[in-house]
């Protein structure tokens, strides 16, 4: 169904859902399913149908369960049922096949949650302009959910946040509504590892961890998302689970602040950093992986390891290396902005008036994501600077500036007659070979080693 009107999905009348009998999906097979309640009529809600939320919600439906698609912006919804969100090719199947079947309900209609047998939360946790965890969203999100739950139903919480988190936003409000975790209905946590744009990984095949306050509610758990995900990790607290997802995106926030310093390094040593990188990527064990890069983006690593550092500073905890990680992150745009002004200098050409061309304005490639993008940073800083500046990126059209008017993107690059072209991001399939002789370039993901009077960060 593809409006915000919904029409009661078919109550189920057999014991058990066609889904886990005959049309079993692979990855359930061999797993205990959920008792199918016939008291509901969506198997999972899911709550937030964002980068996140949309794909967990095609991939239930995909394997076979009654999903209640929930987003409280009719503006979401609307590019939803358009089939204008930003997925990558098999959800856009998915996306097609779900709008046309009445077991995948797409909704703004926050009561229809007392309907579903498992309702997973995946809203968005940003920090604020002091770096400081925003919760709002998802205290009102937990509000809704806790308000309309019923006995039986299984709330599992998926957005990146402090340790403690469940407990206080779900189990405790739950409680004072009557209902004890574990015993009238049940609670986990269960960090979300997608990666928007990449194609490479199979969002199903990404093993889920998940914890919970007593083993009913782990099990429970468990059981739901075996339902799509070919492998679930089972902690033994919510605690774990939800220090997992800080461990795992805080590991990359230092990996990638130490690609950034090994990157400097080489370049004040006049060495390669990429055949570094290439070479040390050879070895088995002992080594990953992590790129040098113009800063970083999106909703992950900019974000979450601040949830962390609030959290351990309540509690005079120190944690010198990611604190030092994150404000080298933090630093790298503005490092982009001096570099490019060495670089205009270089060819005889100071800021002021220079012509500068940003090459891919989203935080990383193949996706229409400007969230916490460098890019936009790096713009202003050069626009403060004098420059006249502008972008391409196929994916956005507009960019907000800080101060609040619109840069629009350039639609011809060629044209743009840039002194300087920087290299942001490079979507897969853009081709850069107006790129020529004339202007200098500044390449901030290291990778274009085939142009000519090209610059590293
Ligand atoms: N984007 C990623 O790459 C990624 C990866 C792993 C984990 N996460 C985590 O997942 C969570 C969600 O991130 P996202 O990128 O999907 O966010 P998003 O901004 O893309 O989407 C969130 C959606 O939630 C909706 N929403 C907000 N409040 C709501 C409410 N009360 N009821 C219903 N819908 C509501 C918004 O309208 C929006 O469509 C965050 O905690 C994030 O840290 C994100």
């Amino acid at each position: 169904m593809t409006t915000t009107e919904v029409t009661r999905a078919p109550r189920v009348t057999t014991p058990l859902h066609p889904a886990f009998s005959s049309a079993l999906p692979s990855a359930a097979i061999g797993t205990p399913p959920l008792s199918i309640d016939t008291e509901f009529d969506y198997d999972v809600a899911i709550v937030g149908l964002g980068y996140v939320g949309l794909p967990t919600a095609l991939a239930f439906h995909h394997s076979g369960n009654r999903v209640l698609a929930l987003d409280n912006s009719p503006q979401r919804i609307a590019t939803i049922a358009e089939r204008s969100a930003d997925v990558l090719d098999d959800d856009q199947q998915r996306l097609i096949r779900a709008l046309d079947d009445p077991g995948f309900v797409l909704t703004s209609d926050q009561s229809l949650l007392a309907r579903a047998a498992a309702v997973i939360v995946c809203v968005p946790t940003p920090v604020d302009e002091h770096l400081v965890p925003d919760l709002a969203i998802l205290r009102s999100a937990c509000a809704t959910v806790v308000d309309h739950a019923t006995t039986g139903q299984l709330i599992v919480l998926t957005s990146t946040t402090y340790v403690g988190c469940t407990q206080d936003l779900i189990i405790a409000p739950l409680l004072a509504r009557g209902f004890e975790a574990g015993r009238d209905l049940y609670v986990a946590f269960s960090p979300e590892r997608i990666d928007p744009g990449n194609a490479s990984v199979n969002h199903d095949d990404v093993p889920r961890v998940v914890g919970a306050s007593t083993p009913e509610c782990e099990r429970r758990a468990e059981a739901l998302l075996r339902r799509y995900a070919s492998s679930v990790h089972v902690v033994h607290s919510l605690a774990a689970a939800e220090m997992t997802k800080l461990l795992e995106n805080t590991f990359r926030a230092v990996n990638i602040a130490l690609a950034n310093e090994f990157a400097d390094i080489c370049r004040a040593l006049d060495l390669p950093i990429i055949e570094v990188i290439d070479a040390a990527s050879t070895k088995p064990y002992g080594f990953m992986r992590f790129m040098p890069g113009p800063g970083v983006g999106g909703h992950c690593i900019p974000c979450d390891p601040h949830y962390l550092l609030w959290q351990l500073k309540t509690k005079h905890v120190e944690a010198p290396m990611i604190r030092q990680a994150m404000t080298e992150i933090a630093a790298r745009p503005s490092r982009v902005v001096d570099r490019a002004r060495d670089v205009l200098s270089d060819a005889g050409r100071g800021m002021v008036g220079a012509r500068v061309l940003v090459v891919g304005v989203a935080y990383k490639p193949n996706v229409a994501d400007l969230r916490e993008s460098p890019a936009i940073e790096i713009l202003a800083g050069l626009r403060d600077r004098g420059a006249t500046v502008s972008y391409v990126d196929d994916l956005i059209p507009a960019i907000r500036m800080p101060g609040g008017d619109w840069l629009n993107a350039h639609n011809d690059p060629g044209s743009f007659d840039a002194e300087l072209v920087i290299i942001h991001t490079k979507h897969d399939w853009v081709d850069l070979s107006w790129i020529g002789d004339n202007a200098a370039v500044l390449d901030t993901t290291y990778r274009e080693s085939t142009i000519t009077r090209r610059a590293v960060l």
